[in-house]
């Protein structure tokens, strides 16, 4: 079927890499001075009705050091990848996707930005990534621009290390697609240093499209706007609204970053500060050089990522920083089940700009952003988004609606903590088991500790109930003599600790025909009191038969699935630090809150409390998620107490009186 001129076409794709440079990858480089004739358009684009992709590798080199082992040879590589708008509709926000397959690692990429990069080159590629443009971010068709090919194309020059493949191999990504929503894009047509692929509308999904100018707003766990309220000439002023849309999002202490990409700085704000108060950069960079009429003195922040926070409450009112809704909580902001006011923070900024941005009508978002918190969840920020302008409501009262000049929402959503990288942990214990499982050895990292003196990998030694209550550097002579008394072996290097700043104890408490009791403690480890603390607990078979917290206030969550929210009373809110024991070497004593929880079996016939049904399948602790223990007690007796049901809750409710007692 091999048609005599499809070879003569393969031969042609060889040069490919070099004719696109040459021809118009120069043009595309926005060299205005440049009087060259109308750069060809490359093969294989002629026929698209659509988006035109392709990626042409350009050059590799091996880099030092040279070694005999392929796999570990690094290599340096050029390459170029072109998106070409040469259909009808106009495609905003571009996404490429690249399926880099030899542990590439991207160290620069022009007219682009690395989507889910964690920031800054170099970054990891060896799985395939998603760029962006840009700065330009759309692309026009040429129906709307003449057929200008800088506003209808963007070339992407990639250079990176790359590592195995032999000599002669060239190294071609798996895959190259337009990851917008709403486009199909077919398997690419690959030659040896060359592939393309012409990507189409899938009209089904043309409904869907939006009814302003812009993308339809998306939400995520945590949603970002920026929105230009004014534009002046070389400066604007812009507000940032936080919103928490997770019902266990979180975050306290917030800090937020993000990256000025064009040479802007933050003259001044309200509702929030910079870490750093500094005009210094300015002076002595570009700022200084083109603004030399402005007042640095003023200025706030010149770094290129500044790390915002919020003020504290005490600066709410102040007429110079404060005076802004949902500002001024020192960075506390809660799951709208709490308090919908407090899951919103807003602060403003004004913006300068620079040559060649200085037009009132140049508006770039900052990008890159990460926000942090204390004990919180980790979030993961999409690039800005241009969405249709924000509408507010008059501020004055009158029935009118103002609208924002500009504005880009940043979708941020929570990833789930590394192994050992949480914050927080779990205990187990039973009321028909005297071992009680404590958290997991190193569940929140041993990077801080000497490990010469523990063992990392080692399992966490069982415990008699009662050690839970003490620090862990005064457990070992508890867990020594209760291995020997229960006839275990203790390894020669002991465990490290978990070194959580909080712990949270799931106590079996009873288990009889009609329901069950289980006995949550929180145990605060640090020096700083939680207030407004909430914890949730995932009871994937139990959840159905929950019925009553007596010292918490719970809440059955719609979402999560079968999550149960517990806060504190009011007046229990409060969740305070580790504190000294009573006499000097007595050891120090956690901050504690407790309460007994009761289900029914009415609803989940069949749940085995014992084998593990009793057990959560996650807990969360102010949002992040904590790290749960490998086992659980089990009951090697096996036997089902036969205990009416009245006596089973007065046992309970004794048991919780005397526990409390004890851990006063
Ligand atoms: C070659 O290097 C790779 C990756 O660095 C390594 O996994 C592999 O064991 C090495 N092979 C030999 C034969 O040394
Ligand atoms: C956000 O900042 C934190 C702390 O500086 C850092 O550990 C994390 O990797 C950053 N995340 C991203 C996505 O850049
Ligand atoms: C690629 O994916 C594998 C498996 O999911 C993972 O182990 C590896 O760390 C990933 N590599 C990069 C560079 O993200
Ligand atoms: C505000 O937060 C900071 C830490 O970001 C803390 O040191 C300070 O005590 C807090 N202030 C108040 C009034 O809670
Ligand atoms: C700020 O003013 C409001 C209204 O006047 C008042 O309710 C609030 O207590 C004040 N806050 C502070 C921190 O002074
Ligand atoms: C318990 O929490 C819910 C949800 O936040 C709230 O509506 C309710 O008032 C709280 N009840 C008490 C007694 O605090
Ligand atoms: C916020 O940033 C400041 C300054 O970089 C740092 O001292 C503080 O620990 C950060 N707080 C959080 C919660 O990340
Ligand atoms: C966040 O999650 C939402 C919904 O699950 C998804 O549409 C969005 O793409 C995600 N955004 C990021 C930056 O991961
Ligand atoms: C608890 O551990 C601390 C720190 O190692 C020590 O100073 C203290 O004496 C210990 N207390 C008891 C009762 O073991
Ligand atoms: C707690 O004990 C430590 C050392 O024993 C001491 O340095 C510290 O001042 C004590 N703190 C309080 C609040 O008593
Ligand atoms: C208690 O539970 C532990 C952990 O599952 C198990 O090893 C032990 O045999 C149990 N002890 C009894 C008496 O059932």
């Amino acid at each position: 079927m091999k048609m005599p001129w499809m070879n003569l076409l393969y031969l042609a794709f060889l040069f490919i890499p070099l004719r696109i440079q040459l021809c118009y990858g120069q043009d595309l480089a926005a060299d205005y001075d440049d009087d060259e004739p109308a750069p060809a358009p490359p093969p294989g684009q002629d026929n698209c009705n659509g988006v035109f992709l392709s990626y042409a590798f350009t050059s590799r080199t091996k880099e030092l050091p040279h070694v005999k082992n392929v796999t570990a040879q690094s290599w340096a590589f050029n390459s170029i990848a072109t998106i070409i708008n040469s259909g009808t509709e106009e495609v905003k926000e571009w996404k490429m996707f690249v399926g880099f397959q030899h542990r590439e690692i991207l160290v620069s990429a022009s007219n682009a930005i690395v989507v889910d990069g964690s920031g800054d080159f170099p970054v990891a590629v060896g799985n395939g990534t998603t760029i962006a443009g840009y700065p330009m971010t759309d692309l026009k068709t040429s129906i709307d621009t003449a057929g200008d090919y800088n506003q209808i194309a963007v070339q992407v020059q990639f250079t990176g290390t790359m590592f195995g493949l032999k000599e002669k191999v060239i190294p071609m990504p798996k895959t190259i697609k337009l990851a917008n929503d709403g486009w199909d894009c077919p398997k690419p047509t690959k030659y040896p240093t060359y592939m393309h692929v012409c990507c189409k509308k899938n009209p089904k999904l043309k409904a869907k499209s939006p009814k302003g100018k812009y993308l339809p707003r998306q939400y995520g766990d945590l949603n970002f706007m920026y929105d230009v309220l004014k534009s002046y000439e070389g400066s604007y002023e812009a507000q940032v609204t936080m919103d928490n849309n997770n019902p266990l999002g979180r975050l306290d202490h917030w800090n937020l970053t993000w990256e000025w990409m064009r040479g802007e700085f933050i003259y001044s704000m309200r509702g929030a500060y910079t870490h750093r108060i500094d005009f210094s950069d300015c002076i002595l960079g570009l700022p200084g050089h083109f603004l030399k009429d402005l007042d640095f003195t003023q200025v706030m922040n010149c770094q290129k990522k500044p790390v915002i926070a919020d003020l504290p409450a005490d600066r709410a009112n102040d007429s110079n920083i404060g005076k802004i809704p949902y500002c001024c909580r020192n960075g506390t902001l809660l799951p709208p089940l709490m308090d919908e006011s407090k899951a919103r923070s807003i602060f403003q900024l004004r913006v300068y700009k620079l040559p060649p941005d200085t037009a009132k009508t140049v508006l770039y978002p900052p990008q890159r952003w990460n926000v942090t918190g204390a004990l919180n969840p980790q979030y993961k920020c999409g690039a800005p988004i241009r969405v249709d302008p924000t509408e507010f409501p008059e501020p004055s009262g009158l029935q009118a609606t103002t609208s924002a000049i500009a504005s880009w929402q940043v979708v941020c959503n929570i990833t789930k903590p590394e192994k050992k990288k949480t914050k927080c942990c779990v205990s187990f214990s039973a009321f028909y088991n005297d071992s009680a499982i404590p958290c997991s050895t190193c569940a929140c990292g041993c990077d801080d500790i000497d490990t010469d003196t523990c063992n990392p990998n080692g399992r966490s030694m069982l415990l008699p109930a009662d050690a839970l209550l003490v620090p862990f550097e005064n457990r070992t002579a508890k867990a020594k003599a209760f291995a020997h008394l229960k006839h275990r072996t203790v390894p020669k290097k002991l465990p490290c600790p978990d070194n959580c700043g909080v712990s949270i104890n799931w106590h079996i408490n009873s288990d009889y025909k009609t329901g069950w009791t289980a006995r949550v403690t929180l145990f605060n480890w640090g020096d700083s009191p939680f207030e407004d603390w909430f914890t949730a607990v995932e009871m994937k078979k139990a959840f159905p038969g929950y019925e009553n917290v007596y010292s918490f206030n719970g809440t059955k969550l719609k979402s999560p699935k079968n999550t149960l929210f517990f806060q504190g009373l009011p007046g229990l809110n409060y969740l305070v630090a580790e504190t000294n024991g009573t006499r000097v070497h007595d050891p120090r004593v956690p901050g504690k809150q407790q309460s007994v929880i009761s289900f029914t079996k009415k609803q989940t016939p069949g749940i085995n409390v014992r084998r593990g049904d009793g057990f959560p399948s996650k807990v969360f602790f102010n949002g992040e998620e904590c790290a749960l223990p490998d086992d659980f007690p089990r009951n090697a007796a096996g036997h089902c107490s036969r205990v009416s049901f009245m006596a089973a809750i007065f046992i309970s409710i004794m048991t919780f009186w005397l526990i409390t007692d004890r851990f006063h």
